[in-house]
């Protein structure tokens, strides 16, 4: 399979990228839509590996489901409860989305711990603990929950940590619970908004989506919608960077820039040549980067999934650049492969300290988890000579296209079958 791209760096990019569906938010939004055991219409639907992971799921379950173009069209009504404990489950880390969808249909789930990047303890029991308070006994035993209720009571949970996926999964089971629910120290994600307006579409009544507190009244039954996706703001912001390392003039267009106003300003702060619409980014060729220093925290603030290609361009800035991770410590895997290009990264705690500007070289790069990979084919864009980047496969998760999205604005991507190529055998990554 595709796992192994050939990038010749160093060429200009030029041109109009359009961003497709957010891939946290339709992996929310697929399993939300169950709750209407009906027929739910989504647009805007990127083709992504997680997305097809769940696809697979859903047929499991009995939900017959149509993707043509960028239109998935999913019919719940003769889904049937199942144990979620295949392969499918361990690959996509929103699996546990099924947790909430299945308790608020059926008062009970089984589902093995699911997977997903890997960056560090990605633990679930604020999931869990919501469960619980709002009347679910849960069991955990060699990596499988079993989770039963004789029926979902509203309640108010307060998280002791803003989680995105606590504060999704809670709000799909509130949204068939008995009574009102209330969240509290909610996550404030534009997915958020998005599964919160999406249960209202379906006749639901969530308020005070992308707030701290969000309230959910809970319906005896909801019914099928048609619903478009928002754009990818990680998507947005990764073609952003790469606009600022590479490009000449990029449009990026069908993008929402609201929802990536920290990064536009950090962009801005370092001396990217940026113009910005509603829905249209124009990166123009920018020199002499300045450094900065940066930390990632929830939204709105700085994301940590584009922590990864911004300490790529930041090996491009003039002078010492510090990002604090504060969601993932051990979200530095990409660290090593740029080292290897020739970028000067020390890693202190959950600091990355960046020195530069510094010349990359093309080699054998490992992509070791998805926004990792992304920021390892920004630097293979911008090294000299070629490089060859393995695990490709963990950026086909979370990025729809993008070898062709990039190779029509310049660059010179293609992929290598194992054994196409003796440089691509010997790789140790
Ligand atoms: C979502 O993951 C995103 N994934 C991640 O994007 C993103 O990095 C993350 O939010 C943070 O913004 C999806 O939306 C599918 P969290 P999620 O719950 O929901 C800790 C990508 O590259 N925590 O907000 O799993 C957790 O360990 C992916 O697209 C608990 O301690 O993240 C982390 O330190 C990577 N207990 C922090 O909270 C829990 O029960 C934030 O996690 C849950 C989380």
């Amino acid at each position: 399979m595709n796992d192994i791209v050939r990038i010749r760096g160093q060429k200009r990019l030029n041109g109009t990228i359009s961003i497709n569906g957010s891939k946290n938010s339709v992996v929310a939004l697929i399993p939300a839509s169950l709750l209407a055991k009906d027929v739910v219409t989504f647009t805007n639907v990127p083709h992504i590996e997680d997305v097809n992971s769940l696809l697979t799921t859903l047929s499991y379950l009995n939900v017959k489901t149509k993707f043509d173009g960028q239109t998935l069209t999913i019919d719940s009504s003769k889904i049937s409860n199942k144990p979620l404990i295949g392969e499918e489950i361990k690959k996509v880390r929103a699996s546990y989305y099924f947790m909430g969808a299945l308790l608020a249909l059926f008062n009970e789930v089984v589902i093995r711990e699911p997977g997903g990047c890997s960056i560090g303890e990605r633990p679930i029991d604020l999931h869990i603990s919501g469960f619980e308070k709002m009347n679910v006994e849960v069991n955990y035993q060699d990596h499988i929950y079993t989770c039963k209720t004789p029926h979902l009571i509203g309640q108010t949970v307060v998280l002791k940590k803003v989680s995105v996926g606590a504060t999704i999964n809670l709000m799909i089971a509130m949204a068939l619970a008995d009574g009102v629910s209330i969240i509290e120290n909610a996550a404030r994600e534009p997915e958020i908004i998005d599964v919160a307006n999406l249960i209202n579409h379906m006749g639901g009544c969530v308020k005070g989506a992308g707030t701290s507190t969000i309230i959910v009244v809970g319906a005896s039954k909801l019914r099928g919608c048609s619903y478009r996706v928002i754009p990818d703001r990680i998507e947005t912001g990764t073609y952003a960077i790469i606009g600022a390392a590479l490009g000449d003039e990029v449009f990026i267009e069908n993008c929402n820039t609201n929802h990536c106003l920290a990064l536009i300003y950090i962009l801005k702060k370092i001396g990217v040549n940026l113009t910005v619409y509603d829905d249209v980014l124009i990166i123009k060729k920018s020199t002499n980067l300045t450094s900065i220093n940066v930390e990632t925290n929830p939204y709105p603030e700085f994301p940590t999934d584009l922590q990864q290609p911004l300490t790529t361009l930041l090996t491009q800035a003039n002078g010492i650049s510090i990002i604090k991770e504060n969601i993932y410590a051990k979200r530095t895997a990409h660290v090593i492969e740029l080292n290897k290009m020739g970028a000067n990264i020390e890693v202190y705690d959950n600091n990355i300290i960046i020195k530069g500007p510094t010349l990359l070289k093309g080699c054998q790069v490992s992509g070791k988890d998805l926004r990792g990979g992304a920021s390892l084919v920004l630097a293979a864009l911008l090294a000299e000579g070629e490089s060859y980047l393995h695990g490709f496969r963990h950026i086909k998760r979370g990025y729809d296209n993008i070898v062709n999205k990039l190779n029509k604005l310049g660059a010179d991507i293609s992929f290598i079958k194992k054994g196409d190529n003796d440089v691509a055998e010997n790789n140790n990554g």
